[in-house]
């Protein structure tokens, strides 16, 4: 087994069939979000987390360290989808924590609402373009780290920009970088170079940056802080 100490709160390894497999800490017990097996563990039912359906998952697996979400952490994720990361997320941050989930489409908003908002009290869905940060109305809380995985060729510039609006200096921000949204013609390696580059250049001290071959082709994860 790898990196246990390095898990976050309410994550861990779990032998399923011989094989060690990442899993959270189901929050709504008995139920399951995108048929992923659910497992009985020290008295407490886990969900397995797929890292070739949540690219956090493989991020994990591939090293990624000091993800910044734990019990009672407050997160604007950016790109929530029909939510299976966000249900992952929703699990580590528990009953007192608080996602804010931003997604542009409202008809994959409606199955995320309907298949998962709908058993977990700690998501709130928020419609809307993640660059219209004025259109956010029911942000009430402080954020305490931003999640972006929205594959825009601009999605550095509106990760940067929602971190500008609702993170405090020393917070960080794990981005998703899908370099065949970005260019198709350059080199993955070199986009998120290119990328990384752009973070720093608008005041971000980079921490880690994960390839996810082999979950997902041509993506990488940084991890950055606000200066
Ligand atoms: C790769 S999917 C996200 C997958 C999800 N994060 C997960 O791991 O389960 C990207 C999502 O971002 C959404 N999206 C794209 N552009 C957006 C924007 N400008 N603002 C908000 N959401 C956006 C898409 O509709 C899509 O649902």
């Amino acid at each position: 087994m790898k990196n246990v100490e390095e898990l976050p709160n309410n994550v861990k390894w779990i032998e399923v069939a011989g094989k060690d497999k990442l899993a959270t800490k189901n929050f709504v017990p008995g139920n399951s979000v995108y048929g992923e097996h659910l497992q009985k563990s020290s008295n407490s039912e886990f969900r397995i987390w797929d890292p070739y359906r949540s690219k956090l998952a493989a991020s994990i697996i591939n090293g990624m360290k000091d993800i910044p979400f734990t019990d009672g952490s407050t997160i604007l994720y950016l790109g929530s989808s029909t939510g299976t990361t966000p249900s992952h997320v929703s699990d580590i941050v528990g009953k007192t924590g608080l996602l804010f989930c931003v997604e542009i489409s409202s008809r994959v908003a409606r199955d995320f609402i309907d298949n998962v908002v709908s058993f977990r009290n700690n998501i709130i869905p928020i419609i809307a373009d993640a660059r219209n940060i004025d259109s956010y109305t029911s942000i009430f809380r402080n954020i305490d780290s931003v999640y972006c995985d929205i594959s825009q060729p601009d999605q550095t510039d509106i990760a940067i920009n929602n971190c500008n609006e609702f993170l405090t200096s020393g917070s960080k921000l794990i981005l998703v970088i899908k370099s065949r949204s970005i260019d198709t013609t350059k080199d993955p390696e070199s986009i998120y170079e290119q990328e990384m580059t752009r973070l720093e250049s608008n005041g971000f001290e980079i921490n880690q940056m994960v390839n996810l071959h082999p979950f997902d082709k041509d993506h990488a994860m940084i991890m950055s802080t606000l200066k």
